[in-house]
């Protein structure tokens, strides 16, 4: 009986970083560091400014070389994959950059369009169909695609960066600081956004953030960067509960609140 009974699988990450290293110099920023990323949740990602954050993201999608430790997305072993295999893992992530959200000389929808141009080879009509599909995920009228970015709010700046991040229907996106620079409302609506659409496409997201409100109402775990390493890792509550002084401070401390944002 018990034979015939279908064997459930354990969950498998969808990122598993081992024992990762990264050195610039003589500086360790990350130090036989481990992180797994489940499927379907949303990872908020803290850490004192200048902890690693963006490197380790950085490291992840092959950006920034790591000396040491194994990397695995979607299974797959991006040091050990060839050129096609890691070609097909990337066309199934999204990003959405710290700094330089947005190539300032391409216009909204080339922008959007750079990232399926860079893998599928589409008609114009087709990648002008996508553009406004995914200008109507984030919220943003079709007219906005023929704007430059200069010529959009640092809130619609995000959006649309979202928008590209989307734009290959990727199944894991990594989002750096996306609501820096908005205000309380524009970041909420944006939180919003996420949580929607994690909800409807079944997106992983991998959150790097400072707002305490992101990680309040939009992320299902947290892991907390320190010293180079995970120093902790859980829910909200188990980020409140913890006696680490950084810990401490972050979700306690007075200003807390005041400088979520910054
Ligand atoms: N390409 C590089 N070459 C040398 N040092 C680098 C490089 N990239 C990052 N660093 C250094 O690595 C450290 C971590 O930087 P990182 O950008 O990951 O911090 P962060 O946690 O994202 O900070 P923030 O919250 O301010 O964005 C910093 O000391 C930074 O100066
Ligand atoms: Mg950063």
């Amino acid at each position: 009986m018990a034979k015939s009974m279908p064997k459930k699988k354990p969950a498998e990450p969808i990122i598993r970083v081992r024992d990762v290293t990264v050195q610039f110099g003589a500086t360790k920023v990350l130090d036989s560091l481990d992180l797994d990323v489940q499927r379907g949740e949303i990872l908020g990602f803290v850490g004192p400014s200048g902890a690693g954050k963006s490197v380790l993201t950085r490291t992840i999608i092959g950006l920034v070389p790591k000396i040491s430790g194994s990397i695995e997305v979607f299974g797959v072993d991006l040091d050990k994959a060839n050129a096609r295999e890691r070609r097909s893992v990337e066309r199934r992530w999204g990003i959405l950059f710290q700094q330089g959200a947005l190539f300032s000389s391409l216009t909204v929808r080339q922008n959007i369009q750079f990232p399926v141009r860079e893998y599928l080879k589409l008609s114009q009509r087709l990648l002008d169909e996508i553009t406004i599909a995914k200008l109507a995920m984030v919220g943003l009228r079709p007219e906005v695609a023929d704007r430059m970015p200069s010529e959009l709010s640092g809130g619609m700046i995000k959006r649309v960066a979202l928008a590209r991040a989307l734009a290959l229907d990727p199944e894991l996106v990594f989002l750096d600081e996306p609501t820096s620079g908005l205000d309380p409302i524009g970041a909420g609506e944006f939180d919003e956004l996420v949580r929607t659409l994690q909800r409807t496409l079944g997106l992983t997201v991998f959150m790097v953030t400072h707002d305490l409100d992101s990680l309040h109402t939009a992320c299902d775990r947290i892991a907390v960067l320190g010293d180079g390493k995970i120093i902790a890792a859980g829910s909200m509550d188990e980020m409140k509960a913890s006696r680490h002084p950084w810990l401490r401070q972050y979700f306690h401390g007075k200003r807390a609140r005041a400088v979520a944002g910054a």
